[in-house]
């Protein structure tokens, strides 16, 4: 997977002028410089439109180098190709924005996988979606907080989590694990860097409805069938996000549903469990 190196790079004259959008700041608190990850497509794409319409400078990058190309060319933003799973990729994608843009305000680290599968899913798989959902936030902390720590600021710091988790997910047990995984990573962010200019927020809609839910691999599963009841358009979770953009509230939750989930869950675990598993023998038939 090739790096966001200078090849990878528009012209700088492939995007507007500044002049032609509006102004950075149109919003009080408005990120003016902002990087999205997963940005080619789907809720990254709708995060990457939602910024640059309120005048913010946005570096669009997906592992698609395409499908970033297009959404850049689309809101004038810098398109860089990345593997978000991949370290070197990471820190040249930090590097890139950093020089192009003079700073960065934002980070929304926003790509994921979603494999369909149990307990019989293969290692590889595994430490894929482990890297992907879990290891990129990892590593964009790893490369921009020694950046951003102590000094001027507020730095904004916007993981997609899923609902999947807070409340778990049928049908993809290492989307379970790892979306857990991604939100526990944020809590520990918060929790240790709060009082050094750090706002971390976790992003948490159910379902949305991008290619996640509709291509091959999870169409007609159960992850894919959950997710698809009461699912948002992706502009719709980027409204959402900005908007807790002017605020600090941890959880982010497009669909506000989730934060009663969430108290269920925690204040009766048990039936919780029991109630996801009378899910699980429906999508089985109902026989069990
Ligand atoms: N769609 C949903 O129902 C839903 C619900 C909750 C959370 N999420 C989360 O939201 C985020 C975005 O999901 P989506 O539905 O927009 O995804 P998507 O599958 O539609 O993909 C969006 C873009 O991410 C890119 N991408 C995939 N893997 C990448 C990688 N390793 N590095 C860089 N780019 C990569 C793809 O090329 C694509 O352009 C993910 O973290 C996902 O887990 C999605």
């Amino acid at each position: 997977m090739s790096g966001p190196d200078a090849g990878s790079r528009p012209e700088a004259g492939s995007r507007p002028e500044a002049g032609s959008r509006p102004e950075a700041g149109s919003r009080p608190e408005a990120a003016r410089r902002v990087v999205v990850t997963g940005a080619g497509g789907g809720i990254g794409a709708a995060l990457a439109r939602r910024f640059a319409a309120d005048g913010a400078e946005v570096v669009v990058s997906d592992l698609d180098a395409a499908a970033a190309q297009a959404v850049a060319s689309e809101i004038g933003g810098l398109a860089a190709p990345a593997d978000a799973a991949n370290e070197d990729d990471t820190r040249r994608l930090i590097e890139l924005a950093w020089a192009e843009l003079g700073g960065i305000d934002l980070f929304c680290s926003n790509a994921g996988m979603l494999s369909v599968g149990d307990e019989n899913t293969p290692d590889d798989d595994w430490a894929r979606s482990w890297n992907v959902n879990v290891m990129s936030h990892v590593h964009v902390t790893r490369h921009l907080l020694p950046r951003w720590l102590d000094q001027d600021g507020p730095h904004r710091l916007l993981i997609t989590v899923s609902a999947a988790g807070l409340l778990s997910i049928l049908g993809s047990a290492s989307y379970a694990v790892t979306k857990h995984g991604a939100l526990a990573y944020a809590e520990w962010l918060r929790a240790t860097y709060a009082h050094r200019g750090l706002i971390v927020q976790a992003l948490c809609p159910q379902g949305v409805r991008t290619d996640m839910l509709t291509r091959g691999e999870t169409s007609g599963s159960a992850s894919s069938t959950m997710l698809a009841d009461g699912a948002l358009e992706p502009a719709e979770v980027a409204e959402v996000a900005a908007k807790a953009l002017d605020g600090e509230n941890f959880l982010v939750l497009p669909h506000p549903e989730v934060a009663e989930y969430y108290r269920l869950r925690a204040a009766d675990t048990d039936r919780w469990l029991g109630g996801m598993n009378k899910i699980q023998r429906t999508f089985e038939g109902g026989t069990r």
